[in-house]
């Protein structure tokens, strides 16, 4: 085990109980899986690999206060929370100012009105291993879970695609389906890095064939 695995193992113990009853895509297995991507992508591209880690696996305890409150929580205001967590897993890195600072910057989107303003390469990791787990098999499921659990229908054909922008913090959306055209299918033309941009080209292929199917199916084609 390395000093990572060690991190990690005593920020899960902090957090897992948090992220427990989460049902919105937005548990632990999704920081889990952040945190393998981002660290793939971490030796591919370089990089801080403390900052990337603990980034990536902390990123989304916003999500954690906002089903708490029921109220939009921006990653900003989740800092204190995630300062806390650090402080309580006995974390005291020098390097943890730019944990804080990835994490602040992870939902950048170019296609949200306030665009992308990130710099470094680890808060440019954290966003693509957070987009990446958006995508393909896994982002179509955690689309619908998210849908399911916040009451939004499967499908609304008669409402029109969006265009335009999209912002996380003000957008819902009219049917799960809507979801892919506001930012799944965005997600490829937003990754940061060369290795991301590779992964996020095949999980778009498959979600391309996914919709393809689907609409096929509703409308009763065999
Ligand atoms: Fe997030
Ligand atoms: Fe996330």
């Amino acid at each position: 085990m390395d000093d990572i695995d060690k991190i990690i193992e005593s920020l899960e113990k902090e957090i897992k109980i948090l992220f427990s009853s989460d049902n919105s895509g937005h548990d632990i297995y999704h920081l889990r899986r952040t945190l393998n991507i981002a660290l793939h992508l971490q030796e591919k591209e370089g990089g801080d690999r403390f900052i990337i880690a603990v980034a990536s696996f902390l990123h989304d305890v916003h999500r954690i206060i906002q089903n708490e409150t029921g109220k939009f929580c921006s990653p900003e205001e989740s800092l204190p929370k995630v300062k806390e967590v650090l402080e309580k897993a006995k974390i005291n890195d020098p390097r943890n100012e730019r944990v804080l600072e990835c994490i602040r910057l992870h939902e950048e989107y170019n296609f949200s009105n306030s665009g992308k303003t990130a710099k470094d390469i680890e808060a440019l990791i954290v966003q693509d291993a957070d987009n990446l787990d958006a995508m393909g098999a896994v982002g179509i499921a955690r689309v619908f879970a998210y849908g399911g659990a916040h009451d939004v229908p499967i499908w609304k054909p008669e409402a029109p695609l969006p265009e335009g922008n999209w912002d996380e913090g003000t957008f819902r959306s009219v049917s799960q389906i809507h979801h892919f055209y506001e930012k799944l299918l965005r997600l490829k033309d937003n990754m940061n890095t060369d290795t991301g941009k590779k992964i996020a080209l095949e999980r778009h292929g498959f979600m391309e064939n996914y919709l393809k199917e689907f609409f096929k199916e509703w409308k009763g084609e065999k």
